[in-house]
């Protein structure tokens, strides 16, 4: 199988002495060409730096990152070259990642003039099409960020990153701040990128957002993965203790059985 990103023996420190943080220690990962992967695990276990560390945000301490089997740091640059555009990241926080003075539309087609140099009308009229693909009308694409619900704002951030026609997007939280209905919208537009071929990483501390759409998962804690395979498995058979916690933690038939199992 093709590996279209691997980590190795990446750690991210920050800080030093009395402040100092170890936020990723010695993980490795792989992702294959258009899979849907999960990386799950309580707020402060290291996701969202190792999911920067992957995007080429964030420098690892030590480790690498190889992109198609190359590596992607060279110091502290990243994806130099034509590679940049194909690893897109969407934000935990869309508010953080949108320029409150552009319209949805505006951001889009920035994007889109970015990656294809094309004239502002044709990037206007390919960031409609995108966004009508996320669902947003385009009475929602004149609007600014905060004239969009939360749901709206992730949709328009996932289509800004599809304008690069990336091959892995990255998505760090993408349904923690919305409500279940948006939240199913948002997962099945992930559902319809897969079935195109884009490779997703979703990040989440949702194990049942994890399970509707992936089939391979990493459980992280502390900075390390205390358990990784398939999904279903882990779902069905976790064997470690936090993982059990994390599937407990569900509410809904789910995590009721997960209780028994737990008290079994
Ligand atoms: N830039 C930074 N400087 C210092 N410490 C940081 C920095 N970024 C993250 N950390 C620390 O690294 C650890 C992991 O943070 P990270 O954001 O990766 O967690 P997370 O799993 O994404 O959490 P959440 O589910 O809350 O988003 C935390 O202890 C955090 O405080
Ligand atoms: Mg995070």
């Amino acid at each position: 199988m093709t590996h279209i990103i691997e980590a190795r023996n990446v750690s991210v420190t920050f800080g030093s002495g009395a402040t100092k943080v170890e936020a990723v220690k010695n993980v490795s990962l792989t992702l294959a060409e258009g899979e849907p992967l999960g990386i799950v695990g309580e707020s402060g276990s290291g996701k969202s730096t190792l999911a920067r560390v992957l995007a080429g945000l964030q420098p690892p301490t030590s480790g690498e990152v190889l992109f198609d089997g190359k590596p992607i740091y060279k110091g502290n640059k990243s994806y130099v070259g034509d590679e940049r555009h194909l690893v897109q990241m969407v934000f935990q926080d869309p508010y953080a990642s949108l320029n409150p003075q552009l319209t949805a539309l505006s951001a889009v087609a920035e994007a889109v003039r970015i990656h294809d140099k094309c004239d502002r009308k044709s990037a206007e009229a390919k960031a409609l099409e995108l966004l009508k693909s996320m669902g947003i009308a385009s009475m929602d694409a004149a609007k600014k960020p905060r004239q969009l619900s939360g749901g709206q704002r992730q949709r328009v951030s996932v289509a800004r990153a599809l304008s690069a026609n990336p091959s892995v997007l990255l998505a760090d939280e993408p349904t923690s701040a919305i409500d279940q209905s948006a939240q199913a919208q948002l997962l099945n537009l992930f559902r319809g990128l897969l079935n195109q071929g884009l490779a997703i990483v979703l990040v989440s501390h949702d194990l049942g957002v994890i399970r509707y759409l992936t089939k391979r998962v990493y459980v992280m804690k502390d900075g390390v993965f205390v358990e990784s395979g398939n999904t279903e498995s882990i779902f069905n058979d976790p064997q470690q203790a936090y993982t059990k916690e994390l599937l407990a933690s569900i509410p809904g038939t789910l995590g009721v059985a997960a209780r028994k199992k737990l008290q079994g």
